[in-house]
């Protein structure tokens, strides 16, 4: 495994997002979902740093048959609890690859009424995007290796590597 983002440029993207976040939320009292389990690190990191009002939710989704189609095999396995209707609400996931789910939880979204639905993702990987989704708010953009490490798994493992990694063919 080889290290693609060190903790110095990680907290450097922390604090840009947050600088942008703030400047768009500040009075709106969002609410914010994370999208479990992958973003569990990036929003603990990111909403520390925003000191104004937000509500902090969370949503499970998984993906099902053959991620390979576009037909948006997603299923949402935990719903959200906030009253949306009205509300701000900011997305945040670690990563958009297919864009699949998040393409899927915005028409989910969407339903409630919200007053806006924006997303935060800490890493882009559009050479495997299948459906478009717009990102707000990115931290960098990725190639298309296997991502691992700080909220990110392979087969349930390296979550809890602090840094962004790649993991290798040698593992
Ligand atoms: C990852 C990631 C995104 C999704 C992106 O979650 O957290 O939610 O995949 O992929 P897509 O753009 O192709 O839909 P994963 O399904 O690996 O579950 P996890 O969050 O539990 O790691």
């Amino acid at each position: 495994m080889k290290t693609l983002l060190i903790t110095p440029q990680i907290e450097a993207a922390l604090n840009r997002l947050a600088g942008e976040i703030s400047r768009d939320y500040k009075d709106k009292n969002p609410v914010v979902i994370g999208i479990l389990n992958g973003s569990f690190i990036f929003l603990s990191d990111l909403v520390r740093r925003l000191d104004f009002d937000i509500e902090i939710d969370f949503a499970i989704l998984s993906s099902y048959g053959d991620k390979t189609k576009s037909s948006g095999s997603v299923r949402l396995d935990r719903r959200y609890t906030a009253q949306l209707r009205g509300r701000h609400v900011l997305v945040v996931d670690d990563i958009v690859d297919s864009g699949l789910t998040l393409n899927f939880l915005f028409g989910q979204i969407w339903k409630d009424h919200p007053a806006s639905v924006k997303l935060c993702a800490l890493l882009d990987k559009p050479s495997r995007r299948k459906v478009p989704v717009e990102i707000d708010y990115l931290g960098f953009t990725v190639p298309d290796d296997f991502i691992i490490g700080y909220g990110m798994d392979y087969a349930g493992r390296y979550r809890n590597l602090p840094e962004i990694c790649v993991l290798g063919e040698e593992g």
